[in-house]
């Protein structure tokens, strides 16, 4: 019989393509997926260490899941507890010692060793900590097949930060830049393909620094690699995250221009609208470099959507840098962003520094800035009504007869339509608009051909 394995997981979509392979590394185990903790013979929580909150989530959650696996005990069953990603590779040690009761913990880049590691958790000879960064790369070690549920996949093609924004926790937990080679990259996009991915969305922490190897030794940069994924028959679309600014280069706004798979939406996290703050952040771009960056990439894609991340009550943000960020936001015409009150991380530079700013701006100054952007999605997506654009069909919508998918500006756009149009790309028309999705008609033709 199966034994039954639940992945929570927190954090970015890396987290969420490292929970895919790890339920194929566990699938010839004897593994399979399940929706819930109860009763499961293996939970693992793939973490975020990216703020406080993220990260003491974890400990919840983890004295949470020590009742189940206690009552479990109690009736001669067994439920291994693991934890991964940053938090597991940030305070792995800690883990351990806050959670006794955790059976495994291993870092993102060793969970293909996981079989020798369940091996020696079953064998209940203590814990297991496994959180170095191997030589060999786990891309090399995991063989197994992909799989796709739905339309949509993630591919990681870049990992690790070599940036050290002040604030930030990832160099530290994901370590040093590594580009896989593109001709792996390439062939895990086709066998995605094949099962089933008419969408793929390449991943890096910083994915603008990609140099993979290629066949012929030279190397590939990321619109290099974006040409030759959208030669792949089937491929319908493909989208990157995330970028950072300073690194975007001429191939990649040419790429955007020409690329007719390239989707027209960027993740293009900015995090603040002052020169003073960025610089503080080691951000490497200032804001008239930014600007002139997203003027050129609106030149070679006139209708792209731009989506951002911002930080509030970085230390010694003024309220003058504050009005900054405000007059940046406003100007560039950001939709579907994601902002945060500065959360001073362990280890990083930012966490020393004077002028740490009172929770009470924090909270003020993030609910003035959401309040604009809330406004500025809004209003991108009442413009969108009236129009007619693709959208694919990817999952079930809350109420019978309805599909959900996403427009080609990663809008959510709710529809009815038959079961038979799942995973499909349809052309609909936006009929009305709200904050967080758009109602749409599907177009005639799209009707009868499923009548
Ligand atoms: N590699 C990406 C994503 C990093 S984490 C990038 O360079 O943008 C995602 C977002 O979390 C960041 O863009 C930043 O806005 C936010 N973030 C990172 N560290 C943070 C911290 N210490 N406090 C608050 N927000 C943070
Ligand atoms: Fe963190 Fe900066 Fe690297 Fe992004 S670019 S992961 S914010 S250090
Ligand atoms: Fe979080 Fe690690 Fe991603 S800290 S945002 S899960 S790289």
């Amino acid at each position: 019989m199966a034994k039954k394995l639940h992945i929570k997981t927190y954090g970015c979509q890396m987290n969420v393509y490292d929970s895919e392979r790890i339920t194929e590394v566990l699938r010839p185990l004897g593994y399979e997926a399940v929706d819930d903790t109860d009763g499961a013979d293996m939970v693992i929580l793939n973490t975020c260490h990216i703020r406080e909150k993220a990260a003491e989530k974890v400990y919840s959650e983890l004295g949470r899941l020590r009742v189940q696996k206690e009552a479990m005990n109690e009736v001669g069953k067994h439920m291994v507890l693991a934890v991964t990603g940053c938090v597991a590779q940030a305070e792995g040690e800690e883990v351990l010692k806050r959670a006794p009761f955790v059976d495994m913990v291993f870092g993102p880049q060793t969970y293909h060793r996981l079989p020798q590691m369940v091996a020696e958790a079953t064998r209940a000879t203590g814990q297991v900590l496994d959180t170095d960064f191997p030589e060999e790369s786990k891309f090399d070690a995991l063989t197994e097949s992909r799989t796709v549920e739905g339309a949509t996949a993630f591919l990681s093609i870049q990992e690790g930060c070599d940036k050290f924004c002040t604030y930030c926790v990832v160099p530290y937990t994901r370590g040093a830049e590594f580009s896989r080679p593109a001709v792996q990259v390439l062939d895990e996009a086709r066998e995605l393909v094949a099962a089933g991915a008419q969408e793929i969305t390449l991943l890096g922490q910083n994915v603008n620094s990609y140099h993979g190897e290629a066949d012929d030794g030279s190397e590939w940069n990321l619109a290099r690699l974006i040409r030759a994924a959208a030669e792949i028959d089937g491929l319908e679309r493909i989208r990157f995250v995330t970028s950072y600014p300073a690194e975007v280069d001429d191939d990649l706004i040419k790429a955007h221009g020409e690329v007719e798979k390239l989707m027209p939406y960027l993740h293009l996290p900015v995090q603040a609208g002052s020169d003073r703050i960025l610089k503080a952040m080691n951000r490497n771009h200032s804001v008239d470099e930014y600007r002139a960056l997203v003027d050129k990439l609106r030149s070679a894609r006139p209708d792209l959507a731009l989506s951002s991340d911002f930080i509030v009550g970085f230390p010694g943000e003024t309220d003058a840098d504050f009005r900054d960020t405000l007059k940046l936001v406003e100007d560039m015409r950001f939709i579907q962003t994601y902002s945060f009150k500065y959360s001073a991380r362990p280890g990083t530079p930012a966490a020393l520094m004077d002028g740490q700013i009172d929770e009470a701006v924090k909270v003020e100054r993030l609910a003035e800035l959401q309040a604009l952007l809330n406004a500025q999605t809004l209003a991108f997506n009442k413009q969108s009504v009236g129009k007619t654009m693709p959208v694919l069909l990817d999952r079930a919508g809350k109420k019978p007869g309805q599909l959900v998918g996403r427009s080609p500006y990663m809008q959510a756009v709710v529809v009815e339509a038959p079961e038979q149009l799942l995973n499909r790309i349809v052309d609909v028309t936006i009929i009305s608009a709200g904050p967080n999705s758009l109602m749409g008609e599907l177009n005639l033709d799209d009707r009868k051909a499923c009548a």
